[in-house]
């Protein structure tokens, strides 16, 4: 499958980046360090970098430009892993098929490596000499800033964890989606655009309602997979939301309901894909593949 070797191709980008970085020698303590790397460097499928590089490609940014921003992004969602699967969060032990960073570091390492990811993001941008202007890297420090806080990523876990052992509708439900994790792959869309040299504004418009759509069906399938997915393949443990009661598609729509959804989504993104004047090859393979995965 084409969009295999895609994805293939954007993990082994990123993780060159972000390999060099651990690397190289850091005045800081072993511990965290291992802590840090071993919360980033431990084989996600890197599905953000992925819409950075295509995104960028597609409209003409430059390479090592996108590498930087897919390692910035990678970071953030890697960090908001590390920090889901506490024991005061979600409470797991398994990540991408590896004992979670907590279990392996302690709670109190994996706090930090969650930390320190947050601000490697912010490092890795603010110290690039990027092509495009110093306004365009000050646009993407704020992208992502908005992305993963308060009313981005934190925002939506803060909401998942108040809606857990709750009854709450669709459109809550759906909000809480859009944040924690539509706002960041959004972002990784967004990322990809500001590196590119311009963008028009049909271009752009039609990218926020493809980024709208799959971020929300990205969680869906996640969801879906909870339910119907198996441990091994997916990396983590499945029945996760189930044991914890958690707030989720299948649980208020059922599982037929939550794939019709992810269906509906897909099309959705399809058709804005078909309104932009580009190559979206990449990115409808990747729409297709966020509903279609099983892991
Ligand atoms: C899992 O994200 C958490 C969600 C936001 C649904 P991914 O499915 O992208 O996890 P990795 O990075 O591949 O491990
Ligand atoms: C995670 O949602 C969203 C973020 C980490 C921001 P989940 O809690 O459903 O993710 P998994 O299933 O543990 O990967
Ligand atoms: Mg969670
Ligand atoms: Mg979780
Ligand atoms: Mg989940």
């Amino acid at each position: 499958m084409l969009i295999k070797q895609q994805i293939k191709s954007a993990q082994q980008d990123v993780e060159a980046t972000l390999n060099q970085y651990f690397s190289q020698p850091l005045d800081t303590e072993d511990s965290i360090k291992e802590a840090t790397h071993y919360g980033i460097l431990n084989g996600g499928k890197r599905i953000r970098p992925f819409l950075v590089y295509a995104t960028g490609q597609m409209l003409g940014a430059d390479k090592q430009d996108l590498d930087v921003l897919a390692a910035a992004i990678e970071c953030i969602h890697s960090y908001s892993l590390v920090h889901d699967d506490l024991p005061a969060m979600d409470d797991d032990e398994l990540r991408r098929g590896r004992p979670t960073c907590h279990i392996v570091y302690g709670e109190a390492h994996a706090i930090l490596a969650g930390d320190a990811l947050q601000t490697l993001a912010f490092d890795l941008i603010a110290n690039h000499d990027f092509k495009i202007p110093a306004n365009q890297q000050v646009k993407m420090i704020a992208a992502l800033s908005k992305a993963s806080g308060i009313e981005g990523m934190v925002g939506g876990q803060a909401l998942d964890i108040a809606a857990t052992d709750q009854v709450i509708n669709l459109a809550a439900l759906e909000r809480i989606h859009k944040l924690k994790t539509g706002a960041l792959l959004n972002c990784a869309i967004t990322l990809g655009a500001l590196s590119a040299p311009s963008v028009n504004e049909q271009t752009q418009k039609q990218l926020t309602i493809f980024g709208n759509a799959i971020g929300l069906a990205f969680q869906v399938q996640d969801d879906i997979l909870d339910v119907e997915g198996d441990t091994i393949t997916l990396g983590k443990p499945q029945g996760s939301d189930i044991a914890a009661n958690k707030a989720t598609y299948p649980a208020l729509l059922g599982l037929d309901g939550a794939k019709q959804k992810a269906q509906q989504l897909l099309n959705q993104a399809l058709e804005a894909l078909a309104k932009i004047d580009a190559d979206t090859e990449q990115l409808e393979n990747l729409a297709k593949y966020i509903v279609e995965r099983n892991y």
